[in-house]
């Protein structure tokens, strides 16, 4: 049977339009369609050797305003394709900003028995398609030589020739052509002249934390994040508890300081909501490593998290959703 890559696109720089083709910073994200990226990758047929490639527009979003429809959406689109047999992988389109985001909850709600046989590759740019230079079509080839290696598998993102597992992405800069860096953990690899060169295992398909029923529900779970920060106070915890509106806040992530210590103020404010049985994790804001456990006892009141604040704030959903 002959294979297929289906693109998906979300939106983002990659499919943005500038005024003038020297402006990489002043365009508008999110105007052209994944059919037209697709159809201006140069040698995309010479990579996908005899398969085919077919393109969906599952939304067209600036990434900065990334809303749990179009999760669900995409979502829901990637497991039927994943689930046909002619499909080999698929590669979404999406804008930088909150693609590490978006690859994590991919990598947490697509099952098992999905992403352990076929890749799903995350790509973007970090200029828009009218750019003299653009990064999007090489970015794009990149993903697909990703897509077409044999043994490939779970949910990585490919910019810059550099292939990340979405568990540690994150964006780090905001101009650079290579904006990810997976920190600790170092890339996955890299495609170097049209070939992978893997120098950690693809990633392991998690659980699908998630039933797909679920997804489709109305309600996701509200998951805030607050910061801890010198003169942090508990004003704004206090005040997402006394005004819940129509969506009341379930859970909060503390983005704390150092080993996710957290300002004694907003500690209080923190303890409070919790009492009144909001979720509250933390997690630390430092760009590197992860909160260390004392082996003596953790004495914390609340949860702690190994993932970053933008990341736990997504688990934490997911698991108040099941
Ligand atoms: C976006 O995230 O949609 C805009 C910025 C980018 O793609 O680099």
């Amino acid at each position: 049977m002959s294979q297929k890559i289906v693109f998906l696109g979300m939106g983002g720089t990659i499919a943005g339009k500038a005024a003038s083709p020297d402006d990489n910073v002043g365009y508008k994200a999110a105007q052209v369609g994944v059919q037209e990226l697709l159809a201006a990758v140069p040698g995309l047929a010479a990579v996908l050797g005899g398969w085919e490639a077919t393109a969906e527009q599952v939304v067209q979003l600036d990434s900065k305003d990334m809303h749990n429809v179009a999760w669900r959406a995409l979502a829901l689109r990637a497991m039927h394709y994943l689930a046909m047999p002619d499909v080999a992988g698929l590669v979404v389109t999406h804008g930088t900003d909150t693609l590490e985001e978006t690859a994590y909850f991919l990598s947490r709600v697509l099952p098992a028995g999905l992403l352990g046989a076929k890749p799903v590759i995350m790509t973007c740019a970090m200029r828009p398609a009218t750019s003299q230079l653009p990064d999007g079509p090489q970015n794009m080839l990149d993903a697909t030589v990703v897509a077409c290696t044999p043994g490939a598998r779970g949910v990585t993102v490919v910019c810059a020739g550099v292939v990340h597992d979405a568990r540690h992405v994150r964006k780090v800069h905001p101009y650079r052509l290579n904006p990810f860096d997976s920190g600790e953990a170092g890339p996955l690899g890299f495609v170097e002249e049209g070939i992978v060169r893997l120098v950690h295992a693809w990633p392991a398909a998690a659980i699908a934390a998630v039933p797909s029923g679920n997804l489709e529900s109305a309600h996701w779970p509200r998951v805030e994040i607050v910061l801890s920060h010198a003169g942090a106070t508990g004003a704004l915890v206090r005040s997402m508890a006394a005004h819940p509106g129509a969506d009341p806040v379930c859970g909060i992530v503390v983005a704390g300081t150092g080993n996710g210590s957290i300002h004694q103020d907003l500690e209080a404010a923190l303890r409070e909501v919790q009492a009144q049985g909001v979720h509250v994790v933390r997690s630390t804001r430092c760009a590197l490593g992860q909160i260390v456990g004392n082996p003596r006892g953790d004495v914390s009141h609340f949860g702690v998290t190994d993932l970053d604040p933008f990341k736990a704030r997504i688990a934490l959903m997911l698991d108040l959703m099941v």
